[in-house]
């Protein structure tokens, strides 16, 4: 049975780690975070993701999966799995690789004759020719493979377990079989399996963000035009939704995307097309952009033209803080981003998310956070439903109105029953909906 190591033991990481080792596999999860270890090492995850404590705490316990901060202890592991992140850098649109570099360079000299790296990271596309060489300076016997990862926050296990493809990049057929034997169970169950070259394995993932977040940015752009002409995008979505070559998912109008992912993978991706000479094929990635970043300001001016343009001292009950239900990650969230300028325009803002309340108080101290839907709700002048989680849609909009001060709802993200809303008595307002 083929021996692991997990480099970087984040949502990915982690997710990956405890996955392999319930294939049957030993692994080792590697971090240079002693308290992320330590947490791991005890089967608790140290940050929300639905399945994922509970498949640990199993693996943990079989004795098959174990976490360390030493790199000296994957000498033993046929394969070394890449999973650190790969941020946006602090003063440009491209990625920062200094995670992904180091990892290589602390895998290199403990990495046994004839095992494979293999990276799981979001790159831009020539990192791992770039690797690969890297590796062979140091370690010409080793061999690295790419094998881009598409699983979703709050779905990782799932995606991880079940992935709807997977792609591997190689130089040879050795790496290839290596990768066969690693996903063989998956294989089994008939999941569709890709070859390609390490630029497109690499490309492949960008290209899937980029077009998810087209899509996103296109029912926005939708919403823009209903706005102006009268219409309701959620009919025209769930209209164009039917035709199977456009499918009805990721066509949800809202305040739009963000997280660790897709909005950094597309800046990325037109920094990387930028320095290969192909800036003009990504052009339309910046105005996907840019409608996504508009969505945050309409929803703020319909909070403005709903309290007649003084924010100063209202009370603003706001929904959500993570970047999308079931996971508390703050990343480049929407919400919390018109959270926070809601209050730098002089609001009292009060957050409340099921789960991504401590991550966001962490990064925005000064907003108010409350422990519950309902102290959250209390004395509101209007309320914010910004992150679609099910609490919310649970709501009673009848025991709600007795909470706040002003029955005003704005819905960012098109997921509330509206009828039920205005049934009782609120005034109902949404992004694309006019009427
Ligand atoms: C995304 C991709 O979906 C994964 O396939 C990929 O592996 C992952 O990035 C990654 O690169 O690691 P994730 O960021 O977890 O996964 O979340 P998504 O479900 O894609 O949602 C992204 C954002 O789009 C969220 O803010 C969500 O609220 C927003 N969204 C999604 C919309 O605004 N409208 C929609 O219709 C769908």
């Amino acid at each position: 049975m083929l021996k692991f190591s997990v480099i970087g033991t984040g949502y990915l990481g982690a997710t990956h780690a405890a996955a392999m080792s319930s294939l049957g596999f030993e692994v080792i999860g590697v971090d240079i975070e002693p308290a992320k270890v330590a947490a791991l090492s005890k089967g608790k995850v140290p940050f929300y993701e639905p399945g994922l404590e509970e498949l640990l705490e199993q693996e943990v316990n079989s004795g098959r999966l174990k976490f360390t901060t030493d790199f000296s202890a994957i000498k033993d592991c046929d394969v070394h799995f890449i999973c650190v992140g790969t941020p946006q850098q602090k003063d440009s649109l491209a990625a920062d690789l200094t995670y992904v570099d180091a990892a290589l360079d602390a895998v290199a000299p403990h990495a046994k004759a004839g095992s494979l790296v293999v990276g799981k990271s979001t790159v831009p596309v020539g990192t791992a020719q770039r690797l690969l060489n890297r590796l062979k300076a140091t370690n010409p016997s080793a061999d690295l493979a790419w094998n881009p990862e598409f699983l979703r926050e709050g779905f990782a296990v799932e995606d991880t377990l079940r992935p709807n493809r997977l792609v591997v990049g190689v130089t040879n057929d050795a790496a290839e079989n290596i990768l066969k034997e690693v996903y063989a169970q998956l294989l089994e169950s008939g999941i569709p399996w890709i070859r390609a070259d390490l630029p497109t394995s690499e490309l492949v993932k960008v290209a899937a963000n980029s077009f998810l977040a087209t899509k996103i940015s296109f029912i926005n752009a939708m919403a823009e035009v209903c706005e102006a002409a009268a219409g309701d995008v959620t009919v025209l979505a769930k209209a164009i939704g039917y035709d199977p070559r456009i499918g009805s998912r990721f066509l949800q109008a809202g305040i739009g995307f963000g997280g660790g992912c897709l909005p950094k993978d597309i800046r990325a991706f037109m920094a990387r097309a930028d320095e290969l000479g192909a800036r003009q094929a990504l052009e339309f990635l910046r105005e996907i952009d840019a409608i996504n970043l508009r969505a945050r300001q309409r929803m703020i001016e319909l909070v403005r033209a709903d309290l007649s343009e003084d924010l100063k001292g209202k009370r603003i009950a706001v929904l959500g803080a993570a970047f999308k239900p079931d996971s508390d990650d703050v990343r480049d969230s929407p919400a919390l981003d018109i959270a926070a300028q809601i209050h730098a325009a002089g609001a009292n803002v009060i957050i409340y998310d099921p789960k991504a309340n401590a991550n966001a108080q962490a990064r925005f101290p000064r907003l108010g956070f409350a422990a519950t839907a309902a102290e959250c709700l209390k004395d509101a002048d209007l309320v914010l439903h910004l992150t679609e989680w099910q609490e919310f849609k649970d709501l009673d909009p009848i025991a709600v109105k007795k909470m706040v001060k002003g029955a005003i709802i704005i819905d960012g993200r098109n997921h509330l029953d509206r009828e039920k809303w205005l049934a009782a008595g609120w005034k109902f307002r949404a992004l694309g909906r006019t009427h």
